[in-house]
């Protein structure tokens, strides 16, 4: 670590800014002397990798607190420690007042130097890591989040990436708990600087069209003039103007009334909105982003969105695969639910017994995505050892047909309940090799009612 800290020492006196420099360099760290505070700058802006300025206080033309005011304005993560023959704590004050590190009379002790420098490059590197950490938190609806390594997954975070560098608009497409939302607030918080679309801080307003009655959405999305209709008692901006500069995301798209698609039409092309009641327009920048759980060819036939408002729309389209279609990423998911959301359980459970991943990856998932981290949350709350356990899993999930078995009794071939349960037993008892404790696990149920769905179903024991 030492060895690649760069230090830069400025010290008038040229003999002793040399041999302060030697003393670092024996100590590990690359040290360069300069004698004046001008020189001192014009390496800082040459060498971009020195982290730490070694100051005299004392210097003609600009003293060592100008250089500090200097260095910290411009290149404010440099470290900066002075140098006093004088030992006025005054001066000294002001320098830490100013940024510096920390201050250390001459003659110098080489150790408390030494001891100085490397808790000031220490509070540097822990600033970086704040900063990093920082960035992080900021990044919560970064790509990352949207967990995935299958061929699919990965189709949509190409999808979402190209989606970024323009403010063309998005449609989303996936089944309910899919992430939809997930991926609409990633494309948001990760566009910058495109046209009059701001950085992070621009809004991201969601709009749920389904869950507003119908004819209050549009006073919702367009806004209104005091007086418009009944009860617009004051003027409103609506959530198209509250979303300026950022993005609306317009949820259960199908669910808009033909009339207000036609209006959105409107928005999208002319770029700007009218207030129910006004005349005036007001020019808007805002990306469209909406979403459906509905199958898209279904909801153009049926008409349930007009031909023209789905060619605007569907700029970029986004389909989320069903869970069930990329088992594969089941425990990606599944591993990265439990860290998320241990914390909140005060609980470290460590991963799934192989035998309960299984059986997740065979389930089908109609909650998808969501059905998921509520099952892994469901487990941190109730689940009592330190992995997720097979037979923790609710029996929605434990009693899938074991797969072998599974075509065969999904053919064209129509069974009884009890012949299905005949054949469930006798493919558990043969895949646990005649082992009952493991076979009733496996079927979700107790030993007990094992045996006697043995002797009911007269299967032979072996
Ligand atoms: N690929 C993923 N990686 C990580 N978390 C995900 C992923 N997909 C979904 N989730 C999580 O699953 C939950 C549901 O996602 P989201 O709300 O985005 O789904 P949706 O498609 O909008 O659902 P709905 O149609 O019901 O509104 C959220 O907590 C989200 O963080
Ligand atoms: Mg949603």
């Amino acid at each position: 670590m030492a060895d690649s800290t760069q230090i830069l020492v400025v010290e008038d006196d040229a003999k002793h800014g040399a041999m302060c420099a030697r003393l670092l360099e024996r100590r590990g760290y690359r040290a360069k002397a300069t004698t004046s505070a001008r020189e001192a700058l014009s390496l800082l802006a040459q060498n971009r990798d020195i982290d730490l300025v070694l100051a005299d206080l004392q210097m003609p033309e600009m003293d060592g607190i100008q250089l500090l005011s200097a260095v910290k304005g411009k290149y404010p993560h440099i470290e900066f420690i002075v140098m006093t023959g004088y030992g006025t704590v005054k001066t000294a004050v002001e320098a830490m007042q100013l940024g510096a590190a920390h201050y250390i009379q001459k003659p110098l002790d080489h150790d408390e130097l030494n001891l100085l420098i490397k808790r000031a490059i220490e509070k540097k590197q822990l600033e970086k890591k704040v900063d990093r950490l920082r960035a992080e938190l900021q990044g919560r609806y970064s790509f990352e989040n949207v967990i995935g390594k299958s061929a699919v997954m990965q189709t949509v975070q190409e999808k979402m990436a190209a989606a970024c560098g323009n403010r063309a608009t998005v449609l989303i497409t996936g089944e309910s708990g899919t992430g939809k939302e997930l991926v609409a607030r990633g494309i948001h918080y990760n566009t910058f600087g495109v046209g009059a679309l701001q950085d992070a801080d621009a809004p991201f307003v969601a709009v749920n069209c389904g869950a507003l009655p119908k004819d209050l959405i549009e006073s919702e999305l367009f806004g209104y003039k005091k007086g418009a209709f009944t009860g617009a008692v004051s003027d409103s901006e609506g959530l198209f103007r509250a979303a300026n500069g950022g993005t609306i995301f317009l949820d259960e798209i199908m669910e808009m009334l033909p009339d207000l698609q036609v209006k959105l039409m409107r928005v999208l092309q002319e770029r700007s909105i009218r207030h129910l009641g006004d005349t005036r327009e007001f020019p808007i920048e805002v990306r469209v982003i909406a979403a459906t759980n509905k199958p898209l060819v279904e909801s153009l036939e049926s008409g349930a969105i007009r031909k023209d408002l789905y060619y605007r729309l569907s700029v970029i389209t986004i389909h989320l695969p069903a869970l069930r279609e990329r088992a594969g990423d089941i425990p990606l998911l599944a591993e990265h639910f439990l860290k998320k959301h241990q914390k909140d359980f005060h609980k470290t459970m460590n991963g799934f017994e192989p035998r309960a991943m299984e059986a997740m990856m065979k389930y089908p998932w109609p909650g998808n995505v969501r059905e998921l981290e509520n099952l892994v949350e469901m487990m941190l709350a109730y689940g009592k050892s330190a992995v997720i356990r097979y037979s923790d899993l609710p029996e929605r999930i434990v009693e899938i047909v074991p797969s072998q078995k599974k075509p065969s009794m999904m053919d064209d071939e129509v069974y009884t309940l009890k012949e299905a349960e005949r054949m469930l037993i006798i493919n558990a008892l043969a895949k646990s090799r005649g082992n009952k404790s493991l076979a009733a696990q496996m079927l979700g149920i107790s030993r007990k009612s094992l045996y006697k769905k043995l002797e009911d179903y007269a299967i032979p024991e072996n």
